[in-house]
């Protein structure tokens, strides 16, 4: 609408103005605020903003694939993807501990996002005064989707699990330890707004109103040690979860599943249980599905989900997945249990 189009001209006109001809990097991590972020102040300025997208081998079914293809294929943004799977899995090998993992996880990331930015920023030593000012400097600036509630949550009213949860994304110094100018043009809007404008900006309505996905991703939705061979299992068997709450309708709102939930996945469980499968036996993997109704994520009930959509979810999780012959659900409440299970 009209009000959003005014907000988008005025939001690009304030960036242009800061930024000037600098160039600025940004780590999009695929979720609702890097992307609206990096969409909007590619809005306005185009290719003197460089995302980083770092791939901690974490990420669920095609995440990457699809954050490429919106951000490069559609919005023409220039974005260097990382891929750091194998340093990631390396270094969780024989870590079962979860803060040991999330500790791990946020370490390595922004190691890799330091590495990345500073070929960045260093490129300006080799590119800047080739030929006067114009040219491609090094990057001076380093854009974050910080919203209005993280503003609150880390002037340090807001409740301590809030902040730590926070830190692999809004990561603390980083600006100063890489020299960097801060650009923040969200810090002023409520999520809600955050996804109006990401609508108005061309975002798909899917990446938009997306369900939120922890910073170490997988790595805290596979219990205990984390595997490549589990992380593979677990994101076919979630892919399947995912598209089925999309599918299903509830008659009486007219809304997907996927819309009435706050947030649903798939759990992996590294123990094996017994199952038959034509003349044979079969001995394998175990997986929860997980579904939850919340306003604010600090209580939370689990869905009652539909008996049929459970039915459909693990029908095809077992035909399909194969490695899994067992498919749980979870009904435990926040609290006392916590929507992950690490
Ligand atoms: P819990 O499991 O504490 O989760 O009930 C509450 C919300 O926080 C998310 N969560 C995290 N987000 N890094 C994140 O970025 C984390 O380490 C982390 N742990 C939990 C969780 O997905 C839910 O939305």
């Amino acid at each position: 609408d009209w009000i959003m189009g005014d907000y988008i001209a005025e939001a690009v006109e304030k960036i242009r103005a800061q930024v000037g001809k600098e160039e600025v990097i940004l780590g999009l991590s695929g979720g609702v605020d890097s992307s609206v972020a990096a969409a909007l102040i590619h809005r306005a300025i185009g290719d003197q903003l460089t995302c980083v997208f770092v791939d901690h081998g974490l990420l669920r079914l095609n995440e990457g694939d699809m954050v490429m293809d919106m951000f490069v294929g559609k919005l023409h943004a220039k974005v260097m993807r990382v891929d750091a799977s194998d340093q990631f899995l390396g270094h969780l090998a024989g870590v079962s501990d979860p803060e040991a993992k999330r500790k791990i996880i946020g370490r390595e990331f922004v190691e890799v996002f330091k590495a990345a930015a500073r070929t960045l920023v260093a490129q300006g030593a080799t590119n800047s005064g080739a030929n006067g000012s114009a040219v491609v400097k090094g990057a001076t600036f380093l854009a974050q989707g910080t919203i209005y509630p993280d503003v609150i949550e880390s002037g340090g009213a807001g409740n301590k699990k809030a902040v730590t949860i926070k830190s692999h994304h809004n990561v603390g110094g980083l600006p100063e330890q890489l020299g960097l100018k801060l650009l923040e043009p969200l810090r002023e809007l409520f999520k809600d707004e955050v996804r109006e404008l990401g609508v108005a900006l061309g975002l798909p309505y899917n990446m938009v109103y997306r369900h939120p996905f922890p910073g170490p991703g997988l790595g805290v939705r596979i219990l205990g040690e984390v595997k490549k061979e589990y992380a593979d299992l677990l994101r076919r068997a979630d892919a399947i979860f995912i598209e089925e709450l999309h599918n299903f309708k509830d008659e009486a709102s007219g809304k997907t599943w996927y819309q009435l939930t706050s947030q649903a996945f798939t759990v992996f469980l590294p123990v094996k249980s017994v199952g038959v499968m034509g003349d044979g036996r079969t001995y394998d993997y175990v997986v929860a599905l997980r579904a939850v109704q919340t306003s604010d994520f600090m209580t939370a009930d689990w869905a009652e989900l539909p008996y049929a959509l459970l039915k459909k979810v693990s029908g095809r999780i077992i035909n399909e997945v194969r490695g899994i012959n067992r498919v749980t659900y979870d009904v435990s409440s926040k609290p006392p249990a916590t929507i992950e299970w690490e």
